[in-house]
């Protein structure tokens, strides 16, 4: 069905044409990339995708921009980040890099908690100012929806001061942003009675995010070592409860049963994945024919960072009907990669992906990994006008160029984001104040 191509005042139709291939992303199916096609825009929307000479016909007033080949994609969907962080943590990666494993450097006084130390002795207008320009640079890589967690403030005024910069932050870029309460470690203050802080969670800080408002989901790490799996499931009721989603980081690094917990919850997504045993493999894949299905999120690039060597059964998942994600966990500590293009190279090189299915992954799994609805994640009729194009003449060269930004132009809601179709970077000016609400 076609949507009724409004008019905006002042604006009218938008034709994009000339793309050497246009990729749906809402099969992973090669036979659903078109070639000769355009995507016809209105009042933000995509109004239809069709062969250009017809759309041309029925749109004679429309204003076309002829793209010089190259292709055109949903804007991407990175369904998790912990993307508002003070300082970087290149200290501990030079550690890291002699042999010390990521456990240890936590242990040591480095990990999450350096970054807590340093979160909490900043202000809100100082994460709002640092992390916009992670931000923009995130979205020069073809992101046009972001998931955003809180997690590295762990008392309840920091916590809250994350998501709210966090909500200033989406007032203040044309992306979409969806936040995350993450219940993310034991800060040090409660390293003697870990159960007791669970309780300050449950009985004060998940109810606090909750009433502010900001945060969709609430999100834990449950790995063993940090959250047990009965933690885990407290902090998540006691979540839903209050109105937040699920979310869980998953059997990371070591089996915890974290897959299972997540299906078993009805959780939006299971996230890493790179310990997950087969029961969980099963039990993901048996959510995914619920309403609202549990997601595989897959983070290759935390894994490639800490040297792990093995990544999450992607393939495993996928044929077993699992739904899957991809997504960059983009974070100071594990993951400190701003773009989903070098996640997509390796899915296709490392999991086995194909490069169609790891692009499906990046865009509408990520969509449902945030349960939203409305066709964000694809380029369809009546789907937001959220499109990427990218200077490679077949979608195959957007993970086969390792490491290399290959965006040409990104719109949100049909309005032009991100501009490097000169093969430089110059990203639209974030024009809202974000000094003050
Ligand atoms: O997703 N696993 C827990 N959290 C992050 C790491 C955060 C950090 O080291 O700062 C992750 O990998
Ligand atoms: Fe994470």
């Amino acid at each position: 069905m076609s949507a009724a191509p409004e008019r905006r005042p002042g604006g009218g139709v938008l034709l994009l044409s000339g793309a050497d291939q246009v990729v749906p992303c809402t099969t992973v199916d090669p036979d659903g990339v078109l070639t000769g096609a355009a995507v016809a825009i209105a009042g933000g929307r995509i109004s239809e995708v069709g062969e250009a000479g017809d759309l041309r016909r029925r749109f004679p007033d429309a204003t076309e921009t002829t793209l010089a080949g190259g292709v055109l994609t949903p804007g991407l969907v990175d369904s998790h980040t912990h993307a508002v962080f003070g300082r970087t943590r290149a200290d501990e990666y030079a550690l890291r890099a002699s042999g010390v494993p990521y456990m240890e450097v936590a242990r040591r006084g480095g990990g999450i908690n350096a970054s807590v130390r340093d979160l909490r002795s900043r202000s809100e207008d100082e994460l709002v100012d640092i992390a916009l320009p992670r931000l923009r640079e995130c979205f020069s890589y073809g992101t046009t929806t972001i998931e955003i967690k809180s997690g590295y403030g762990l008392d309840t005024r920091s916590e809250l001061r994350t998501l709210a910069a966090i909500d200033r932050i989406a007032g203040a870029v044309p992306q979409r942003v969806v936040a995350t309460f993450l219940a993310h470690e034991v800060p040090p203050e409660h390293a003697s009675d870990r159960g007791r802080y669970v309780d300050l969670l449950v009985e004060e800080m998940i109810p606090a995010a909750a009433e502010q408002g900001v945060a969709r989901f609430c999100d834990v790490f449950c790995e063993p070592g940090v959250f047990d799996t009965e933690q885990a499931r407290r902090i998540l009721l006691r979540g839903q409860e209050l109105g937040l989603e699920a979310k869980l980081h998953a059997d990371e690094l070591e089996n915890g049963g974290g897959a299972e917990l997540a299906a078993e919850l009805g959780a939006a997504s299971a996230d890493h994945l790179g310990a997950i045993s087969p029961a969980g493999v099963e039990a993901l894949a048996a959510a995914a024919s619920a309403d609202e299905p549990t997601v595989a999120t897959l983070l290759p690039a935390t894994l490639l960072f800490l040297g792990r060597g093995a990544y999450a059964p992607a393939r495993a998942l996928l044929d077993a009907g699992a739904t899957v994600a991809l997504a960059t966990d983009f974070n100071p500590g594990s993951s400190p990669t701003p773009g989903l293009p070098i996640v997509l190279t390796l899915a296709c090189s490392q999991m086995h992906m194909s490069p169609l299915e790891a692009l499906v992954a990046a865009t509408s799994g990520g969509a449902a990994a945030l349960r939203l609805d409305d066709g964000i994640g694809t380029l369809a009729e009546g789907a937001p006008a959220d499109l990427v194009w990218w200077r490679v003449p077949d979608y195959r060269e957007i993970p086969y160029h390792v490491g290399v930004n290959r965006v040409g132009r990104v719109w949100v809601g049909g309005e032009v984001v991100v501009d490097r179709s000169d093969g430089r970077a110059a990203t639209s000016a974030v024009t809202a104040s974000i000094r003050s609400r």
